[in-house]
């Protein structure tokens, strides 16, 4: 059994696991599969232990700020806006579920390395905790719509919208090339190499209608070493020195590592939060500058345990050169990560789990892809049409990367506390779709 994977609430009872109480198999019945259930308690415990290690290690400010890129249907990000969290949004899409959730502005910021005229706009006019500005071409785009902005109404200095800038150190992390993202050839980010961050410092500083207080950098995503983050933010605080700016934010992004298979290291959080925490007040120290506020974004620290994706097995056959196939009802159109990062997953099955995995297997989808793989070369119990397959860690990049692949409906989502079922998305309806009858 791979407990360890698992929601925090999940216990097995005759060979059935439940989750808060909630068996998986009458789960799948009642709101059919493909489903996924996310754990409350696994969230909250998640979060308290997050905050607790960032208290421990950082006698400054600090604020957590979730990815709303790992998954963000309304209702979830209503249940993390009640618990606090900050929001790191992307596109005008997670602004607006983010406001309607309750996130208030200051608790928002706004990432990505293309914002829209409107995106930057909205940003504007709600006074966003930050605008993270990604390029020296956005800078100076930014700064013209505050400008014009400022022309209709007031022109005080604390009007001026509040920025970050991203920085890219050109550090390569290890991890899938997609997810590597604080290199010297990425798209994302100012490079300090050839003097662009230095001078969009330079040019924040100037500019009467930006208030430039803090730096931001990330590396990548399921990234499993401290160093890489340690190195780059003395990068930064070396940058920052060299151009005598006092970063009164700080914030080294998301990107720690989670574990999809029980062979997978178990790093602890605090290799992560203690060695960022200290790095920080060492640079500090150095430049005899007060500690900024600590600002971290982990996406999927707080969403993959917390969520189970469970599938019904539909065909089981063998190829010509004897492989076993056992095909189930979902697969790359609500988990692309196997086909797009060779990520691997570990599958359970939920109504019989004292059985041993004696079956060597390819799991896979339904679509009409060949790398519509789930788990390629896995070994399952014997399994056969109508059984039903669990997937732990399923609960980030998931659904929020799903697609409608062979006009698939994208599966339900629940939210399970002891006693509860919420629905936090609806199996969709593609039928009644409004792009469909338009
Ligand atoms: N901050 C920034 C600026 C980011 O771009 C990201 C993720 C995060 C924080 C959160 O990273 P996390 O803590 O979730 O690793 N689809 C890929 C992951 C893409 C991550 C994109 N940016 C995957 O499924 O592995």
């Amino acid at each position: 059994m791979k407990h360890e994977l698992l929601p925090v609430t999940a216990s097995c009872s005759g060979g059935r696991l439940a989750i808060a109480g909630h068996d998986l198999g009458a789960l799948a019945r009642e709101f059919a599969t493909p489903l996924y259930v996310y754990d409350g308690e696994t969230v909250r415990q998640d979060l308290a232990a997050l905050r607790q290690a960032l208290a421990a290690a950082y006698p400054g400010p600090t604020e957590i700020t979730y990815a709303a890129k790992a998954y963000f249907a309304p209702r979830f990000a209503s249940k993390l806006a009640a618990l606090g969290l900050g929001v790191d949004v992307v596109s005008l899409g997670e602004l607006r579920v983010a406001q309607r959730a309750g996130f208030s502005p200051e608790k928002i910021h706004l990432h990505g390395n293309n914002k829209s005229a409107a995106e930057l706009r909205a940003a504007l006019e709600l006074n966003l905790q930050a605008i993270v500005v990604d390029s020296l071409d956005e800078l100076m785009f930014l700064e013209s719509l505050a400008r014009e902005r400022q022309h209709e109404g007031s022109p005080r200095p604390e009007s001026c919208p509040k920025i970050w800038l991203r920085i890219t150190p050109g550090l390569t992390v290890d991890t899938h090339a997609y997810r590597q993202t604080g290199h010297h050839t990425t798209k994302f980010g100012i490079p300090i190499a050839d003097g662009q961050a230095a001078e969009a410092i330079r040019y924040a500083r100037n500019s009467p209608h930006l208030n430039l207080v803090g730096l931001h950098t990330h590396l990548g995503s399921q990234v499993y070493e401290a160093g890489p983050y340690v190195e780059a933010l003395q990068m930064l605080y070396a940058l920052a020195r060299a151009e005598n700016f006092t970063p009164l934010e700080l914030s080294p992004g998301g990107g720690w590592y989670v574990r999809y298979t029980s062979d997978a290291p178990d790093i602890p959080l605090n290799t992560w939060v203690q060695s960022v925490a200290a790095a920080v007040q060492a640079e500090c120290d150095r430049s005899g500058i007060p500690l900024p506020r600590l600002v971290l974004e982990p996406g999927r620290w707080l969403a993959a345990r917390a969520g189970v994706a469970l599938y019904t097995v539909g065909t089981c056959k063998n190829s010509g050169d004897g492989t076993r196939w056992v095909a189930v009802d979902g697969g790359m159109a609500d988990n692309l990560r196997p086909a797009l990062y060779g990520a691997r997953y570990t599958a359970i099955v939920p109504e019989r789990m004292e059985d041993p995995a004696t079956e060597r297997v390819n799991l896979v989808g339904k679509f009409c892809e060949s790398g519509d793989f789930l788990i390629e070369n896995t070994y399952l119990p014997p399994v056969a049409r109508g059984d039903l397959l669990a997937l732990p860690a399923s609960g980030a990049y998931h659904l929020s990367m799903a697609s409608n692949y062979n006009l698939a409906e994208r599966p339900a989502a629940l939210w399970l506390e002891e006693g509860e079922i919420e629905v936090l998305q609806p199996h969709e309806d593609i039928l009644s779709a409004a792009w469909w009858n338009s």
